[in-house]
């Protein structure tokens, strides 16, 4: 039996039918065009690849162009009811109770913008925020604007705390975390997986801290509220929100097969209830509320819904969480996408057992092979089952930007630069790093192919390398050196 087509009863969870299908990457494959486009796709904690399902819906959709919530045809009620239902398989999907939970945006970075302005007025003088430096830039910056360029033009004066990592394993500082948690912090942000470092930080342990602060919140809650960055979380891993018991929660679906645009921030409901909106005008006003000297919002989730959404882009991103699983546990009976049953949350939690499973052991080969390079250093966790679905490193002695030039020319796609991970570039003194990601529809070969190709290129250069002296720098161990890594039996 092939590397390719296995079973992954290990790490598999859900039903014992489901347990025993075999997990063929062929057949995931034959859905996507990539594959016969000659590209190596590892650039995936970018972007990942639409199957051809999901763009033949989109196109469908597009002949059918219709808005939402505009009754009077039966075009528009038909769309209208699609598109609700997408809401409500989202919130299946990730385990929300309802579609009141959901608020559809355009990307988390936008869903970062909607918690910060929606909390905006409930902030007082001398609060807190509380972030970390594993943080996208999306998870900090906004931050950064409301404690220094926002609130202050409103004599309010808020401080910005960020947790340190370990510069060696790249874990979060958990006692650090709780030295920065106060009585006046509102708000502690933290990402589900890093984009960078890749660690998965242990989000119910930052809940108990952010849970235990005795901040006085303006509902008579006496705790800080979590915002949880999952946007390289949500697509490799079976998220359960009530469980989580995070109040925020974001991700996107260009990073799980759908074409760009839409993104989610899911939130506990008594907290759209009670906060204000972030944007005015359009769906988000109650029909026959709005008056010279008064509005009424509407009821959830359309009071965060300030205009025409991305229909089309919803409708499809929920068939995705429908082909997911359909892709993920090939074999079984019953098939989800385009079906009117509702989402089966077993089937899912099953489906992304097993994707996990697979990113794991793609993640741990990448490990294995990237740590045989000369002069290689890897970032993050050591072990794969403690990081999300991405390696990145540096080449002593190499541009990072031109160490993915090179590999784009053996056509694998790889990331360089700081990946708007810039606070910990700093935190370890560079610039940039090259970063392979993967996703389940990447193959054993594929992980070869990007390893050997960038040995190569490590290897010319080092022939190349005109001086003694020159080669003994290449030699030399960067500031935050790769030790050992220590592969888990698991993968
Ligand atoms: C951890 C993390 N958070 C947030 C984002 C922002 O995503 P978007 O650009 O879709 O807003 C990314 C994008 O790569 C990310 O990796």
């Amino acid at each position: 039996m092939s590397a390719a087509t296995m079973p992954l009863e290990n790490t598999t969870m859900g039903t014992p039918a489901r347990q025993n299908q075999a997990w063929s990457v062929e057949a995931i494959r034959s859905h996507f065009d990539f594959v016969h486009a000659g590209r190596t796709v590892t650039n995936n904690a970018a972007s990942t690849q639409p199957p051809r399902e999901l763009l033949a819906l989109h196109h469908t959709l597009a002949q059918q162009y219709v808005n939402v919530h505009r009754v009077q045809s039966s075009a528009s009620m038909h769309t209208t009811k699609r598109f609700e239902a997408a809401c409500d398989d989202i919130a299946c999907f990730v385990g929300a109770s309802s579609r009141n939970n959901i608020i559809v945006v355009h990307n988390p970075t936008a869903a970062h913008n909607a918690v910060m302005y929606s909390l905006m007025t409930e902030f007082r003088d001398g609060d807190n925020i509380v972030t970390t430096e594993l943080e996208h830039n999306s998870n900090f910056v906004p931050w950064f604007a409301l404690c220094n360029h926002i609130l202050p033009k409103f004599g309010r004066h808020l401080t910005l705390r960020l947790t340190r990592f370990d510069p060696d394993s790249g874990e979060l500082d958990l006692a650090h975390l709780a030295s920065l948690i106060d009585d006046r912090t509102k708000l502690v942000c933290c990402t589900a997986a890093a984009n960078f470092l890749g660690p998965k930080p242990p989000i119910a342990a930052v809940r108990t801290l952010a849970a235990a602060s005795r901040y006085s919140q303006p509902n008579g809650e006496r705790r800080s509220y979590l915002l949880v960055d999952g946007a390289q979380w949500v697509p490799g891993n079976a998220v359960d929100f009530a469980s989580l018991d995070a109040d925020y929660l974001s991700f996107s679906f260009h990073k799980m097969l759908v074409p760009f645009g839409v993104g989610v921030l899911v939130a506990k409901e008594h907290l759209l209830e009670s906060s204000l909106p972030f944007m005015y005008g359009g769906d988000m006003v109650g029909e026959g509320q709005v008056f010279a000297d008064r509005v009424g919002f509407n009821a959830l989730p359309l009071k965060y819904a300030e205009g025409t959404p991305h229909i089309i882009g919803t409708i499809v991103a929920a068939q995705a969480l429908r082909l997911i699983p359909d892709l993920a546990l090939q074999g079984r009976q019953a098939h989800s996408f385009g079906s009117p049953r509702d989402i089966d949350r077993a089937d899912v939690v099953a489906a992304m057992g097993r994707i996990a499973s697979w990113n794991g052991r793609l993640a741990a080969q990448a490990l294995e092979r990237l740590a045989a390079i000369p002069c290689l250093t890897i970032y993050g966790p050591r072990e794969a089952q403690r990081r999300s679905l991405l390696v990145a490193f540096n080449v002593q002695g190499r541009d990072a930007v031109n160490l993915a030039r090179a590999l784009n020319e053996a056509s694998v796609e790889a990331r360089a630069g700081c990946h708007c991970a810039a606070l910990a570039h700093r935190s370890l003194g560079i610039n940039a790093s090259c970063r392979l990601s993967f996703y389940f529809y990447n193959t054993p070969a594929e992980v070869d192919r990007a390893v050997d190709a960038l040995a190569a290129i490590v290897a010319a250069r080092s022939v190349a390398l005109a001086s003694p002296r020159e080669r003994a720098r290449a030699q030399t161990r960067p500031r935050s050196a790769a030790t050992p890594l220590h592969l888990s039996p698991a993968f």
